[in-house]
């Protein structure tokens, strides 16, 4: 992995504001070479493993082309196809894992697993969505905003909306908003905003306490940088907003939410309208990590709208992205340190 950087991308909160931004520069640069037509292989004969428990397009075909792009291979290990914790423990299947493949990257159903992966596999790892986090995402979503900054602005002078659940990408947005010293808002209904819904199972108490810990990375996130985080289900919180942002209303593991279907809990309060795109501001731009339910939590005007949406960029740019990472953390030029050591 490049210097000073740790050896795993788990969670973006383990990484400085500058390291952030030095992938994102990375990846812009990556994304201009390619698109002129240059493919920089500079992870030839590097071999990616790509552990997937849940379903992916986005994920998937950014991480297996990107390799394709630097020169690399992806090998792609579907739900069943390897041992993940059950006959083998999950601690083995990384020591072993780690031994025959040059990066790691893992979409899980529990965050413990893609933790331990990393701990026990000497391979780099990186967390390609859990329930607690989808910090692959939040790199493609910061290089759109970075690329596409109101006239005058800097990042650090925006103000992002997440309109609806407090989603793993809700949380993760909240994270990566809050390290750029961003205002972020999360405009959703109470027992689904952050500090009392982000966890999809268990009791209230252990909800409230999740929250909380979440909350509290935060805030610690804005004492550095300066950022602010609001949560309300005041329509008038989202107001300047700069990008607004929304993501399917069921979570992974709940189609229903206290007894009652989610249809009932968010629309049509939360639905991204036009006019809630104006009460944002007449420039507010739309984002969506995709896949998107269209006519639940957005209408096909404002997805489609090719002055406001910026979701489809958003969506190429997770490739990009993945780029910038894969450079980062992925072990490269092992000839160039043989040949050193020699
Ligand atoms: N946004 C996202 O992670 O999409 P996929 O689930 O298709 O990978």
């Amino acid at each position: 992995m490049a210097a000073g950087f740790p050896k795993d991308y788990i969670d973006s909160n383990e990484l400085t504001k500058e390291q952030i931004l030095k992938i994102v520069d990375l990846s812009i640069a990556l994304k201009k070479c390619i698109k002129n037509g240059y493919y920089p292989h500079l992870l030839q004969d590097k071999t990616l493993g790509m552990i997937f428990q849940q379903v992916s397009t986005r994920t998937r075909i950014s991480f297996e082309t990107a390799m394709t792009d630097l020169g690399g291979h992806a090998q792609f290990y579907g739900p069943g196809t390897i041992q993940l914790g059950g006959h083998e423990s999950v601690e083995d299947t990384a020591r072993v894992m780690g031994s025959l493949v040059d990066i790691l990257m893992a979409r899980v159903n529990r965050h413990k697993d893609v933790v331990s992966l990393a701990k026990y596999s000497a391979a780099p790892v990186i967390n390609g969505m859990s329930e607690f986090n989808h910090p692959t995402q939040e790199l493609g979503d910061l290089m759109t905003m970075i690329e596409n900054l109101p006239a005058g602005k800097k990042i650090e002078d925006c103000k992002f909306a997440f309109i609806g659940d407090a989603t793993q990408t809700c949380v993760s947005l909240m994270f990566i908003c809050s390290k750029m010293g961003m205002d972020f808002v999360q405009f959703g209904p109470k027992g689904h905003q952050i500090p009392d819904g982000a966890l999809h199972v268990g009791t209230d108490e252990e909800r409230a306490a999740f929250g909380k810990q979440l909350m509290a990375i935060g805030e610690e996130n804005c004492k550095v940088s300066g950022g602010a985080i609001t949560v309300s289900d005041d329509p008038e919180c989202i107001k300047g907003a700069d990008f607004v942002y929304t993501d399917v209303w069921y979570g992974l593991y709940d189609e229903q939410v206290d007894g009652a279907s989610y249809m009932d809990v968010f629309y049509p309060t939360y639905q991204v309208t036009m006019d809630m795109m104006n009460l944002a501001g007449p420039d507010s731009k739309f984002m969506h990590c995709l896949p998107a339910t269209r006519g639940e939590e957005v209408t096909d005007e404002v997805m489609d709208d090719p002055e406001r949406s910026l979701c489809w960029v958003e969506a190429e740019n997770r490739k990009h992205s993945i780029r910038g990472l894969l450079v980062t953390f992925c072990p490269w030029n092992v000839v160039t340190d043989e040949v050193d050591a020699a």
